[in-house]
């Protein structure tokens, strides 16, 4: 019969068999998926698995050493950092279109993938390891790791760059998922990780991304994020973040008029992504956050918070 435990040693089981003596490589995201998928393979063939993880610098406030310490102390496992930051802002500089960003970050997110996959020669790698879902199949728009798959499944690539998949996930629901995560002793932190888009901070500065953006967005959500939790509605609210609206306005401080940034907080509750309705965040908690991110953001001066459901909005706002 059906019980996390079995499945944990049935999906080891077929691991082991599947990969024998080979190697295994997994692009981490530090989402609940991928996270799920690294660990589980880990516990079936330990140093057998390397992971990379690819910051490309549109990650969140301590998100990129958050992810390594949990898995390299934590886990004890194989992770190869690649920071790729200047690389991605680079191919940015100047972009203002939101599916033309989407499409540079995607794009790049595979070179860089197979450019340093290519350079792990002492292991040749076999197998990649993806945390698709049973969900995934039907629908897209999840991981930016997950790319990676329709990618290297359209063949045309050098052949000692092909991989066979490794996809233990692929017969699982998203909370099936995070029981799974649990149960191995995946952080709390990592297995109810709100959902966070693959372009990342990429499309919550709108228009063009510039460093002195990036940083608004990133430290006003840091914020956000933190005065959430410590409300103690982490749980209950799908997503939240704050965006950098392409705007400044008027604004005062002290005896001087300021012209400054508009930051937008976006939360919204909901079961699947696909509908969404804004979050009745209580004013205190709105005005906490409000306060806070005026007085720690270098140039803000004004917070806005979104109250469209989706749809006929978007959870994000790119
Ligand atoms: P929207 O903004 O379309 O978002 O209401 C629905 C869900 O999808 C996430 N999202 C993305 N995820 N790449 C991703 O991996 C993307 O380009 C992308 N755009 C939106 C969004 O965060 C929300 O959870």
């Amino acid at each position: 019969d059906w019980s996390m435990e079995n499945f944990i040693e049935e999906e080891i089981k077929k691991i082991r068999e599947q990969v024998g003596d080979r190697h295994v490589l997994c692009a981490l995201s530090g989402g609940v998926d991928s996270s799920v998928v690294a660990v589980l393979i880990h516990k079936a063939i330990g140093d057998q698995l390397t992971c990379m993880f690819i910051d490309h610098g549109l990650l969140r406030k301590g998100e990129a050493e958050s992810v390594m310490e949990t898995f390299t102390q934590g886990f004890n496992m194989n992770v190869v950092k690649i920071d790729a930051s200047e690389r991605f802002l680079t191919k940015l500089k100047g972009v203002t279109d939101p599916e033309q960003k989407r499409k540079i970050i995607g794009n790049e997110f595979i070179y860089v993938f197979d450019e340093e996959s290519a350079k792990l020669k002492d292991k040749k790698m076999d197998f990649l390891a993806q945390g698709t879902l049973y969900t995934d199949i039907i629908e897209s728009g999840t991981d930016t790791a997950q790319t990676i798959k329709s990618h290297h499944n359209v063949g045309g690539l050098p052949e000692d760059m092909a991989f066979e998949l490794i996809e233990p996930l692929n017969a699982l629901f998203k909370d099936e998922v995070r029981a799974l995560g649990t149960e191995l002793g995946i952080p709390d932190e990592i297995v109810w990780r709100q959902p966070f888009p693959g372009p990342g901070l990429g499309i919550r500065v709108l228009g063009e991304i510039t460093d002195e953006k990036l940083k608004i967005v990133r430290e006003s959500d840091a914020i956000l994020r933190e005065e959430i939790k410590k409300a103690g509605l982490d749980r209950e609210i799908w997503q939240y973040f704050t965006a950098l609206p392409n705007m400044r306005s008027v604004g005062v401080m002290g005896d001087t008029r300021t012209y400054d940034y508009t930051v937008g907080i976006r939360a919204v509750t909901s079961i699947d992504g696909m509908t969404s309705d804004w979050a009745r965040i209580p004013w205190d908690v709105l005005e906490i956050i409000s306060t806070r991110i005026v007085n720690e953001v270098e140039h803000v001066n004004r917070i806005v918070y979104d109250i469209t459901s989706k749809p006929p909005s978007t959870i994000e706002w790119e």
